[in-house]
Order: C-alpha cells, then sequence, then structure tokens
C-alpha cells in the first residue's frame, strides 16, 4: 500500500520548523506530530528515574516504557529538556523504541511531521521533504525572544552557547545525525517572516500533493 500524504519537516533548533508545520498541517487537514517532544519526554523521565540522559541503559529503558501522558508533561521545554533530549536522542537504542510510533502515526492518515530524522530515517518515502534552517545568529535571537515570552531570562551568549552545543551533538552523533535528505528543498528562514515562510512551503506542498 502507499504511504498517504506525509511531509517531513527537518531542521536544526529554533529555525522554524515547528510553526511552519503546524501551520502547514492545520492548513492540509493533516495530523501533526513535534517528534521533539518524544525525545524530551525520554529525557524527563531518564532523569526522574536519577539517571544520566546520557546512559544508554536508563534511557532506553525510559523509551520503551514512554507513554501519551508523559508527552502532556508541563516541563518539557527549557535548558534542562532541551539538554536532556539531545543527550538521550543520541542513542540508537532510544530511537530504535521510537521508531515504530512515529512511522505508525504518519502511515494511518498521513501527517506533517516535524524533527531532525523525518526525512533520512522515520520517512525516507515522504512525498514532500522540507529542511528548514537559519543562521544561528537568527535562531539564537528567536530562541532568545521565546524564553524571554515565557519568563525565563538566560543572557542571548548563554543560549548561543546552548544552542551550539545541542547543535554540535544533534549533527555529530553516529545514529541519525541532523543533515537534510538528498532529495530535501532547504529553506533558509533567516531573512523572512514566518508567513512568508509558509507561503513558500505551502506553494511545494500543494505541487507535491498534485504530482501524485
Ligand atoms: O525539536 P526539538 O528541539 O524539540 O528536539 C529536541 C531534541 O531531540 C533535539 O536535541 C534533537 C532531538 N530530536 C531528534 O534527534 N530527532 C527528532 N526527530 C526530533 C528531535
Amino acid at each position: 500500500m502507499s504511504l498517504p500524504f506525509v511531509i517531513a519537516v527537518d531542521g536544526p533548533a529554533a529555525a522554524g520548523k515547528g510553526t511552519l508545520a503546524r501551520r502547514l498541517a492545520q492548513h492540509l487537514g493533516l495530523p501533526y506530530l513535534d517528534t521533539g517532544l518524544l525525545y524530551r519526554a525520554v529525557g524527563r523521565r531518564a532523569l526522574d528515574a536519577g539517571a544520566d540522559p546520557a546512559d544508554p541503559v536508563a534511557a532506553e529503558a525510559a523509551a520503551r516504557t514512554l507513554a501519551p501522558a508523559d508527552l502532556e508533561r508541563g516541563d518539557l521545554r527549557g535548558p534542562v529538556a532541551d539538554a536532556a533530549a539531545s543527550k538521550v536522542a543520541a542513542i540508537g537504542g532510544v530511537r530504535a523504541a521510537l521508531l515504530d510510533f512515529q512511522r505508525r502515526f504518519g502511515a494511518e492518515h498521513g501527517a506533517v511531521l516535524d524533527g531532525r530524522d523525518i526525512g533520512t530515517v522515520v520517512f525516507p518515502e515522504a512525498r514532500l521533504k522540507l529542511f528548514v534552517t537559519a543562521s544561528p545568529e537568527v535562531r539564537a535571537l528567536r530562541r532568545h525572544a521565546e524564553l524571554a515570552a515565557r519568563g525565563a531570562a538566560p543572557s542571548l551568549d548563554e543560549v548561543a552557547r546552548d544552542m551550539a552545543d545541542r547543535d554540535a551533538r544533534d549533527a555529530n552523533r553516529g545514529v541519525a545525525p541532523l543533515r537534510p535528505a538528498e532529495d530535501a528543498k532547504v529553506l533558509d528562514t533567516s531573512g523572512l517572516d514566518a508567513d512568508a515562510v509558509f507561503e513558500i512551503a505551502l506553494s511545494w506542498a500543494v505541487a507535491a500533493q498534485k504530482a501524485t
């Protein structure tokens, strides 16, 4: 059976992929999955168990017992969850444990999924693959503004440093490193607002839908 319409949206932190993926899903009437939340929830569960999120045994156990309610918790954002998520995400057993859930989610009715490896590993056969990126300076400014709006106030330097660490871990890990799929359309959002990004991506999505 052929795969329903799946859009893979990958890219580094704070490039605008979540905002874009959510809008595309809403506009096209497709389910949406923020796959970063899965890794965040696994990181939190490892911390709850008193473990180091980089410990493969503890992290894999947390991933294997992940429940839908874990995705609803209120502490999945912020620097602690950011760092824990990127540590568990480097562990092959964690990624394998989360793969099935993601594939089932998309294969049922089609979907928009955002993450780091959707176009390369989870849905290499997706009909549209986007790699959404922006310069490190722009991404740090965006994340800083986002944190300030939520009442947290790390300095811009701290935000930039945390982001650079996370980017390096995501891009250099041995399993499913962050990189564009060969057939991904790369969208640099550095000089674009959210509406402009959406219009470009929507035109590609409409074309991809028509082509099949
Ligand atoms: O998109 P995000 O910032 O919520 O992702 C949190 C962490 O999880 C990030 O360090 C990368 C990792 N991640 C991943 O490795 N693969 C995914 N499909 C989604 C997120």
